[in-house]
């Protein structure tokens, strides 16, 4: 079958979170497809230290449903690694905060309507909808260098996914509710979950896909010495 190649400079325009998608299932071959190829994403040492569990179906249903009692019951659990410093230094704090206000001002939930902000929110827990749920872990033995690598190969899906049509939404949510993860998952002891990713066929119909966040101006972070 003849397929289009999208440059890598349209697939990094082009991706972007996707926080609606639709029922659609993701074909196994494809995701087994795309994961084998962000398999060529460099390592220090080739030590290629990302580990991938997927679940859909019935799997799928079944950490939803697990998430939703854990919620009711105990809330969340204590993160394996820090997720976010506390307090958060400016300038991060600040993109932090534009991209929350940009995303409930795109659904028309006001500052001040905290109901509305959490029901957002929780979709996390449904993958918002997603057919899809992948769950990142690296070795626990592993430091710094190879979290690099991670999101290296993390990066090289979500391109890979934008390149076939597929969408995600990257979620340090599940770092939240990791023992509730690895209870259906089944991963080894040995490995820490770093993060999910919900994918599947974006719904092009809901508002929140119009998000658009912004990036800061080049002069924020490219230093050029000559
Ligand atoms: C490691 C990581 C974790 C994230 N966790 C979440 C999450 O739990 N929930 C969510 O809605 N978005 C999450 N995001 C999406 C970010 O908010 C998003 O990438 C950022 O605002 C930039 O927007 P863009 O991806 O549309 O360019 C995460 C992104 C990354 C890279």
């Amino acid at each position: 079958m003849l397929r289009t190649i999208m440059s890598v400079e349209k697939a990094l325009l082009n991706r972007k979170t996707v926080r609606a998608f639709k029922p659609d299932p993701v074909p196994k071959a494809l995701i087994e497809e795309l994961v084998e190829i962000a398999n060529r994403a460099p390592s220090n040492g080739n030590l290629q230290p990302w580990r991938v569990i997927a679940l859909s179906g019935e799997s799928l249903e079944v950490l939803k449903t697990k998430a939703v009692q854990k919620l009711q019951q105990d809330g969340f659990e204590q993160p394996e690694y820090q997720v976010y410093v506390s307090p958060m230094p400016e300038p991060y704090r600040s993109h932090r905060f534009a991209v929350g206000e940009a995303l409930y001002k795109t659904i028309g939930v006001a500052r001040e309507d905290k109901a509305g902000r959490q029901a957002q929110f929780a979709k996390n827990a449904e993958l918002f909808g997603a057919p899809l749920g992948l769950f990142f872990y690296i070795d626990r033995r592993l430091g710094p260098g190879q979290w690099m690598d991670l999101g290296m190969y993390i990066q090289s899906l979500m391109l890979l996914l934008e390149e076939r049509g597929l969408s995600s939404c990257a979620q340090g949510y599940w770092s939240f509710l990791h023992e509730t993860v690895t209870s259906v998952t089944e991963a080894s002891t040995e490995w820490m979950l770093a993060c999910g990713l919900a994918v599947g066929y974006e719904d092009k119909e809901a508002f929140i896909n119009s998000l658009e966040s912004s990036r800061q101006p080049l002069g924020e972070f490219f230093h050029l010495k000559e």
